[in-house]
């Protein structure tokens, strides 16, 4: 059993030309709290509905607990 609850490992999204998110690597162990901070526009909303599965990552990988999503 990994160590982490959830991982996103180097995940990409784009919308057409906008590069929304890229290679980004997100690990969360359980329990674990996590601030999420960036200037408007820089992806933070896209990675939270990525994580919720609102939008499918164009690269990269999700594991939830062992699972892989993507
Ligand atoms: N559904 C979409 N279609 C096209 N482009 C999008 C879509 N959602 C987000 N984007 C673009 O992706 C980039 C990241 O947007 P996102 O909304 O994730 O940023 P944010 O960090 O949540 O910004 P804010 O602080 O303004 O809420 C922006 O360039 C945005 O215009
Ligand atoms: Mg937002």
């Amino acid at each position: 059993m990994s160590e982490y609850l959830v991982q996103f490992n180097n995940i990409s999204k784009f919308f057409g030309k906008v590069i929304a998110l890229k290679d980004v690597t997100m690990r969360l162990k359980k329990g674990e709290i996590m601030c999420l901070l960036g200037d408007n526009g820089a992806g933070k909303s896209t990675l939270i509905k990525t994580l919720a599965g609102v939008h499918k990552p164009d690269e990269g990988e999700i594991i939830f607990e062992d699972k892989n999503y993507f």
